[in-house]
């Protein structure tokens, strides 16, 4: 087989394109050794028999458990369990230490609050290049429905409901139509999603054509805000998981517009991250995008409807 001609780091960028929601996969062997992988790998398969896959670095320390344990749960998390994402992406020796969980089929840790769970046995491993992929046979499950965490793009996301398609006049009752939109139009949940959508959608063009994803944008942003910080504590700021907050350092470090510095006395070598001057001129030309498309939307609004809309969200958020 022919080496891959393309940069990896590219094509896991460009695989990042594709949203997903995110899942701790959980498992137990005979004798008791448990684990909890974080992945975004998971999908549905079939409907009948019910099978659903995910897969698994080969490299993970946590194969081995896997591929012993008789069953594996995925808690598909919900948009409140950052932490439990960014804990369970990370090696330890006890996962489960200071985590709530219970018991399910072959002792799979489920975790709570979950916006759903899928209790499966082992049903097939497929090699998979680098990643082994597990398909699993559910044998339970729980649907509690709660509003999931996403990714997208290297970042944590959260789901925004699409208000769907206008119907073409024709195929609308007139009045049908008058009633829904009069309902919708006094319902400020729907108004306000509407107008983020709006903002998001004209705003986003321009922030990407400065070149920068989204995530990038925010962590020079907040490095501007805040001076300079540990990796650790922007990785806190930004809620972004550590593999993709290296990948994010390393792109703005190859355009030299942060400066990474291991931080003196520290045994564990904590770096501290700050912007150069070319990052400092890049936070300002981001605000300037950020201030001209604001000026654009709300600059038909007097200092006083600014100042009531400003209180109203405060109030609200
Ligand atoms: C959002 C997100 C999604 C991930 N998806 C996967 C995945 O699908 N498969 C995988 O093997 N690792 C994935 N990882 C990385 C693993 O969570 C991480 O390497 C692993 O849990 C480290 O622990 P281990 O030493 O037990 O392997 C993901 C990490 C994050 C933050």
């Amino acid at each position: 087989m022919s080496a891959t001609e393309f940069d990896p780091k590219a094509f896991r960028r460009a695989l990042g394109n594709f949203a997903t929601g995110v899942t701790v996969i959980t498992a137990t062997t005979p004798d008791g050794q448990q684990t909890g992988v974080t992945a975004n790998s998971f999908n549905s398969v079939s409907l009948d028999p019910a099978l659903v896959l995910w897969s698994i670095m080969k490299t993970s320390g946590s194969v081995e458990i896997f591929e012993k344990a008789s069953h594996f749960a995925v808690n598909v998390l919900a948009a409140d369990q950052i932490n439990l994402s960014n804990h369970f992406a990370r090696p330890s020796d006890d996962k489960f230490a200071n985590i709530d969980y219970e018991k399910g089929f072959g002792d799979a840790p489920l975790l709570p609050e979950c916006a759903a769970r899928f209790q499966c046995e082992n049903y097939q491993r497929i090699d998979g290049g680098d990643h082994w992929i597990l398909i699993g046979k559910v044998v339970a499950f729980d649907d509690v429905g709660r509003a999931p965490l996403l990714y997208h793009g290297g970042a944590y996301s959260a789901v925004i409901p699409h208000a769907g398609v206008k119907p073409k006049q024709s195929e609308a009752s007139e009045s049908g139509q008058q009633k829904n939109e009069q309902r919708l139009n006094n319902n400020l949940y729907y108004q306000m999603i509407q107008a983020v959508k709006r903002y998001q959608a004209s705003y986003q063009p321009l922030q990407l054509a400065t070149g920068l994803r989204t995530i990038e944008a925010r962590m020079i942003l907040t490095l501007n805000d805040f001076g300079s910080l540990g990796a650790t504590e922007l990785e806190q700021r930004i809620g972004m998981a550590d593999q993709d907050l290296h990948a994010a350092l390393e792109t703005l470090q190859r355009k030299q517009w942060i400066a990474i510095e291991t931080t003196e006395g520290a045994s564990d070598g904590e770096e501290t991250l700050s912007l150069t001057d070319a990052g400092k001129d890049q936070a300002e030309t981001l605000w300037k995008v950020a201030n001209d498309r604001q000026q654009e939307v709300f600059g038909q609004f007097s200092e006083e409807e600014l100042a009531t809309f400003h209180k109203v969200l405060n109030a609200v958020k």
